[in-house]
């Protein structure tokens, strides 16, 4: 099952020089192809439509405020099973939770800077895809 992932580095990667380590390991997943990687700065507006289901919980402005506190790198990964992959790879939200050998698990600190963002499901991606590069074919 050939899927498209959005995948954000989030402004502490961008900081903290994970860059190249993270996406080094998302590549090196065999059959994963980035097909899409740009630095960029959000906007509120971005943000708001990225976690509009989000909306109203504790989390929302803290998480608004630090996605928009640097830029981020944006990416598309194409593959096999990549929805699930990148999310294991990722590991859970809480970088205490997450097993070594995850990318939150060996370089993640606390649950607000958690490194990486990655769609959930095929109809999040979609979602996500068309807000962060509308252009894609
Ligand atoms: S939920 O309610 O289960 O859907 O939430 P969850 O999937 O765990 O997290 C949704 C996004 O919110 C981020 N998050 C937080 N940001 C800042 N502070 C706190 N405490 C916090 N808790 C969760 C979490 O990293 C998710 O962001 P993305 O970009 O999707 O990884």
């Amino acid at each position: 099952m050939t899927q498209r992932s959005l995948v954000l580095l989030k402004p502490d990667a961008v900081r903290r020089g994970l860059v190249g380590e993270i996406v080094g390991r998302i590549e090196r997943k065999a059959d994963w192809r980035i097909t899409a990687l740009e630095l960029r700065t959000l906007d509120r507006e971005t943000l708001e439509q990225h976690y509009a289901e989000h909306v109203g919980k504790v989390f929302y402005e803290p998480l608004v405020t630090f996605m928009s506190s640097g830029p981020v790198v944006a990416l598309v990964v194409e593959g096999e099973r990549v929805i699930e992959g990148i999310r294991v790879l990722a590991g859970p939200t809480d970088p205490i939770t997450a097993a070594p050998g995850s990318i939150r698990g060996d370089l993640g600190t606390i649950t607000r800077e958690n490194l990486i963002h990655a769609s959930d499901s095929e109809e999040s991606a979609n979602r996500e895809l068309k807000i962060f590069f509308p252009n894609l074919a």
